[in-house]
């Protein structure tokens, strides 16, 4: 009898490899590594792998005479939702919604379902996480609408699709793509074999009944979505929902779409009774940014769309052999770099100083455009002096050389200061009508500053 030769198979990547070892040679993630049940292989990625013979020859039409789908999209209700959709919800597709636990992927989950049926469309909820009452009583905050949905308490997953096939649903929400289980498998649900296999008999059958299915997935603490990293090509929309707890701001982002841009981003504000879109985030954040020193308002771009987001900056004597450098909100070693420019053609020292930069709202920039408010914000809070009235906008991407380079959509960015009252706006050269223009962070700094002649804060001075 030939003998059973263990493998091991890694929960985040799937990597497979006949050794255990303590940390994934693939992903390098540690303790994912465990042993499979003798007999079962991993799925391959795809139908392909499961039906090895093909009988009949494929057709193989041109391009230009295949027939387009009309592009009919299903509406969620939710503005914010469809337009980082790409337009809506495309029957047939598989969206994956990550995001890390209580950050309220169910809720929107729910209202957009709920808006499906109140639009005449048939939806089901499939809760493989909460029982129905549990999900009811999380509708019952929401819109009305909510409570139209059809839900089903269920992890089997051959009960999954046959409940699919019966009701054929506009709209299907699996809430968690982890807790289903393909009884086949011998693996618990939640491993990478289980959700590769659930993905994809879901994606078979949501393609044949034309169904659109949103499939929830948790996050680990490093921000990948757990598990089905190896789920990512296989879906054709992945969706990532984020924010702090503790913060009532939410941005859902999308990391791959398939039928639509990957740089839009919609801003939403978790209420007492659901979540509620931002519409004019420009708005709240030049109302709320406080004019002191250390704070700026960056003029940076969420996608297609220009938004003012506030940065600050506190700059401190530190007492640690190392200086800390905390930031939230924006790139880590995007910050070092910025800090080290700033010292270098900025003359602002900043060794011996804790730095710390938010922005402000939860809100995550990630264009290169953001560097020169980071860099005013911790001049302006290194030497204690607030920017000036006008201009007190600013965004534009930092060279090494101490030089400001020009960034996209600047006339979008420009307008959009002035519609909230910001008139004049720092930013590199070639910006257009409207824009305060600086070659060289030198040149930003005394627009912003009023020259060297600020006085350093006693705090920051004693350092320096
Ligand atoms: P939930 O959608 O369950 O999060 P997830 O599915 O991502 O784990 O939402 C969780 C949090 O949102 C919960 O802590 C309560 C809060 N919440 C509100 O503040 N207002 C609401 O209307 C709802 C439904 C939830
Ligand atoms: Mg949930």
């Amino acid at each position: 009898m030939a003998r059973h030769v263990p493998t091991f198979g890694c929960s985040e990547c799937g990597h497979r490899s006949p050794q255990w070892h303590g940390r994934c040679p693939a992903c390098e993630a540690w303790g994912t590594l465990a042993e499979e049940p003798a007999g079962e292989a991993l799925p391959r990625a795809g139908a392909g792998g499961r039906r090895a013979v093909r009988a009949e020859v494929a057709q193989a039409p041109l391009l230009k005479d295949v027939g387009a789908s009309s592009g009919e999209r299903v509406s969620t209700g939710i503005g914010e939702l469809d337009r980082v959709l790409g337009g809506g919800l495309v029957p047939g597709s598989l969206v994956l919604l990550g995001g890390s636990p209580g950050i309220g992927k169910s809720t929107l989950a729910n209202m957009a379902l709920g808006n499906v049926a109140q639009a005449g469309g048939g939806t089901l909820y499939i809760s493989g996480e909460e029982s129905a009452e549990q999900v009811r009583l999380r509708a019952g905050r929401l819109p009305a609408s909510a409570l139209e949905v059809a839900v089903c308490a269920e992890s089997d997953l051959d009960v999954v699709l046959a409940t699919l096939s019966e009701r054929r649903p506009r709209v299907c929400v699996i809430d968690s793509v982890q807790t289903l289980r393909a009884p086949e498998l011998a693996s618990a649900p939640g491993t990478v074999g289980q959700v590769r296999e659930v993905t994809a008999r879901i994606m078979d059958l949501a393609k044949e009944l034309a169904i659109a299915v949103v499939l929830i997935g948790h996050v680990t603490k490093e921000g990948a979505l757990a598990g089905p990293r190896a789920l990512e090509h296989l879906v054709d929309c992945v969706l990532q929902f984020e924010g702090e707890r503790e913060r009532p701001y939410r941005e859902l982002r999308a990391l791959k779409n398939r039928f639509g841009s990957t740089s839009e981003a919609g801003l939403f504000e978790m209420r007492d009774d659901g979540l509620v879109e931002v519409l004019d985030a420009s708005a709240r954040f030049v109302a709320e940014a406080t004019k002191a020193p250390g704070s700026v308002v960056l003029a940076t771009m969420e996608g297609s769309r220009a938004l003012l987001v506030e940065v600050q900056a506190l700059v401190a004597p530190s007492e640690l052999e190392q200086p800390r450098r905390l930031v939230s909100g924006f790139d880590r070693n995007r910050l070092a770099l910025v800090l080290a420019i700033l010292a270098r053609h900025g003359k602002v020292p900043l060794a011996g100083a804790d730095v710390f930069v938010n922005v402000v709202g939860g809100v995550r920039v990630e264009e290169p455009g953001c560097d020169l408010a980071v860099a005013l914000a911790v001049a302006s809070a290194a030497r204690g002096v607030a920017l000036r009235q006008a201009p007190r906008a600013c965004f534009g991407e930092l060279g090494l050389t101490g030089e400001l380079r020009w960034v996209g959509h600047p006339e979008r960015r420009v307008r959009e200061a002035a519609r909230h009252g910001l008139s004049a706006v720092i930013c590199p050269p070639g910006s257009g009508d409207g824009a305060r223009e600086a070659a060289t962070l030198t040149q930003a700094l005394s627009l912003a500053l009023g020259g060297a002649e600020g006085k350093p804060d006693r705090a920051v001075a004693a350092v320096a």
